[in-house]
């Protein structure tokens, strides 16, 4: 029987209609079923705080670091704050790389998919994201490189993708992120 591989799907907005987030949605209905993905709730993480950072923790910090280290691999998903991730995006690595002899991250192999309502698809923000992982030892998949730009004109009321270029993008990530992680994740 194939392997699935647990993915934690973390989403840098909030917003309640947030459209990365309908993104994220659309592509867990057309990714393989290989990747059964779970988005990851980052409403209740306090803002790191290396004070706060003894017993007792604050629940949403433990939930967080215990879901990313259950997990086979991860998919970030990031709109674009003024040519970056969202706080919330780099507020939640932040926490779960923590304690750092003992990162949630390290060693999971990871996906970055950019999006915005505007035309660059969050080119920016995914390329400041690359960055940041690059010193938490997740082997980041090269391509394809997912910028949706133009967002809102690819979703319909019911978060359903509408262009036919969008929905084969995103069919080709899927099935390269998953032999990506079948190649890089932990034995
Ligand atoms: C934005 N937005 C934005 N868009 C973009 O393409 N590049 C950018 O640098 C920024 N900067 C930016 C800063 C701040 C503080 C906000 C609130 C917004 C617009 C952004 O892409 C838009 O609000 C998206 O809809 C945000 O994603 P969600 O919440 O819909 O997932």
């Amino acid at each position: 029987m194939p392997r699935t591989f647990d993915v934690a799907v973390l989403v840098g907005s909030l917003r309640q209609g947030s459209l990365t987030r309908q993104l994220a949605l659309a592509f867990a209905k057309l990714a393989p079923a290989s990747l059964p993905l779970d988005l990851v709730g980052l409403r209740d993480l306090a803002m790191y705080d290396p004070d706060l950072d003894v017993a007792p923790l604050p629940a949403p910090w433990v939930a967080l670091r215990e879901r990313v280290r259950r997990a086979d691999a991860v998919l970030f998903v990031t709109p674009e704050y003024n040519r970056s991730v969202p706080g919330v995006l780099k507020n939640a690595i932040d926490v779960a790389s923590r304690p750092n002899t003992a990162s949630a991250w390290s060693g999971k192999p990871c996906a970055i998919f950019g999006t915005s309502p505007g035309a660059m698809g969050a080119f920016g923000a995914a390329q400041h994201l690359r960055q940041i992982v690059s010193c938490l030892n997740m082997p980041v998949m090269p391509t394809p490189e997912v910028y949706v730009g133009n967002v809102a004109t690819l979703l319909d009321p019911e978060g359903a993708l509408t262009n036919p270029k969008t929905v084969a993008l995103l069919t080709k990530a899927g099935a390269a992120f998953a032999a990506w992680i079948e190649r890089n994740v932990a034995p």
